[in-house]
């Protein structure tokens, strides 16, 4: 028996499919909506009940705290696999067998390699830009030194121009911080893995030697395999609808980047260590600063508490809060915002304000401390996590471009003048 949803407008009754998931998630088919009753449309700001597509990439459930990437589990994941066996993951769909990893790997390495022409983009930029508005600009230039368009349609070209976009962007991302720090630009070391070549080319100067610090790699492996795929969440969702032009993949992902930039989304991890730095700088008094967020006429907000979908605990803020500790531990830091985070957080979960509205700390709240121990710049972080979440913006424009996807282009309920009469200048009051 097929399911039906029946909406009734101005004593009308119109029918729509239910469509469900394989997790059981159900959905109004509403395709047919605007031409059936002649003009109706949803209205639905910010998307909150909106699906704007089916996928098979990531799963979650924010009521159970639930975060899996192609069935598998965000905490096996963490704790068994590596970021590029994850990246494989993700784009392809199943895990890769050695010989897809070696190859992988090799090909992602050979792609490296930059035009010595992007350091006059660079050169550009001055010395105080963010990093992540030179990102931007960076991945989309990768477009005017690889014009080709990737036919979506031959598995060949679209592997080539995932390797290219994994080979390149970790050096551009570098080369944004080198650029701040007025440090040589580093190209990667094709004797090392993914991760260390990232920490050796955000730190490596020529004047001394760099050394991988392993304990340093692992933690960072983790982190980013936490934030390769979320689903459709602003940035990804960003990638898809510029994709659905049909814009190609370095342009579609450099609208990423910038989406991702924003404080109320990956711009939170750098906003968390500002607040907790200006917390303790201003004496380290937590409920203070819980009283300010509550107040709704002050503007301030806990950073890195409170989660468009999570309405439980985010599954990977758990994993981050456990990989903090014990990274300071084995580094032997010992860091005041860890401690003025941990007690934010026990302070608000008990608190009805956070209670009521299910604000837990998210995925931003403690990935901060992380890198502010393995010694990148809090301007960094929001990069860092681009260079997480690539993977998962490549699977989704893939997986919505061999989707035939149609354009993205919502309605809008009009709520301007309707129409009147054009006033010469001289005769306006
Ligand atoms: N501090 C204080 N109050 C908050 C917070 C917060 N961090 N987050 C939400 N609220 C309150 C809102 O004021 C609102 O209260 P009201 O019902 O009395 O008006 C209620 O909780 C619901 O908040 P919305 O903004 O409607 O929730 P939405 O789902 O639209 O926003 C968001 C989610 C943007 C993440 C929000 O919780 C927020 O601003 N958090 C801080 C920024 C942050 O950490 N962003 C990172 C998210 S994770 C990521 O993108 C990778």
């Amino acid at each position: 028996m097929s399911e039906k949803a029946i909406l009734e407008v101005d004593g009308k009754r119109y029918e729509f499919p239910i469509l469900r998931g394989t997790e059981n998630e159900i959905a109004i088919d509403i395709k047919t909506l605007r031409g059936a009753t002649n003009g109706i449309i949803t209205f639905d700001p910010g998307f909150k009940n909106t699906g704007s597509c089916k996928s098979a990439i990531t799963f979650l459930d924010g009521e159970k705290g639930i975060l899996r990437y192609r069935g598998y589990s965000i905490e096996s994941l963490a704790k068994e696999s590596n970021f590029l066996e994850v990246t494989y993951l993700v784009i392809f769909g199943e895990l890769p067998t050695v010989e897809q990893f070696k190859k992988f790997e090799n090909d992602i390495k050979e792609q490296s390699l930059l035009n010595e022409e992007m350091k006059n983009i660079i050169d550009g930029f001055p010395k105080v830009a963010h990093p992540m508005g030179m990102l931007s600009s960076l991945t989309s230039a990768l477009t005017a030194f690889n014009p080709a368009t990737v036919d979506v349609t031959s598995e060949n070209n679209m592997y080539d121009a995932v390797v290219k976009l994994l080979g390149k962007f970790p050096v551009l991302a570098a080369w944004a911080h080198s650029k701040n720090k007025g440090t040589p630009l580093n190209y990667a070391d094709n004797s090392l893995d993914y991760i260390s070549n990232i920490m050796q080319m955000l730190f490596k100067v020529p004047t001394s030697q760099y050394k991988i610090n392993p304990t340093a790699v692992k933690a960072l492996d983790q982190l980013l395999i936490l934030h390769v795929d979320h689903e459709q969440n602003c940035s990804t969702s960003t990638v898809r609808i510029v994709g659905s032009s049909e814009a190609g993949l370095f342009a579609s992902i450099a609208a990423g980047v910038s989406a991702l930039w924003g404080r109320l989304h990956g711009g939170a991890n750098q906003a968390v260590i500002e607040m907790l730095d200006e917390i303790q700088n201003d004496g380290g008094d937590v409920e203070k600063y819980i009283l300010k967020a509550k107040d709704k006429s002050d503007s301030f907000r806990l950073m890195g508490f409170g989660h468009r979908v999570y309405k439980n605990f985010d599954p990977r803020a758990r994993i981050i809060k456990k990989a903090a500790d014990a990274l300071l531990a084995e580094l032997h830091v010992s860091d005041p915002a860890l401690e003025i985070a941990k007690h934010l957080e026990e302070v608000a979960l008990k608190d009805d304000y956070f209670v009521q509205r299910k604000l837990y700390p998210n995925v931003d709240f403690y990935s901060g401390i992380i890198y502010k121990a393995l010694g990148i710049p809090s301007e960094m972080f929001t990069v860092m996590f681009a260079i997480g979440r690539l993977p998962g913006w490549i699977a989704q424009w893939k997986e919505m471009r061999l989707g035939g996807e149609p354009i993205g282009r919502p309605r809008q309920l009009y709520i301007g003048h309707t129409e009147r009469d054009f006033k010469n200048i001289n005769e306006r009051a």
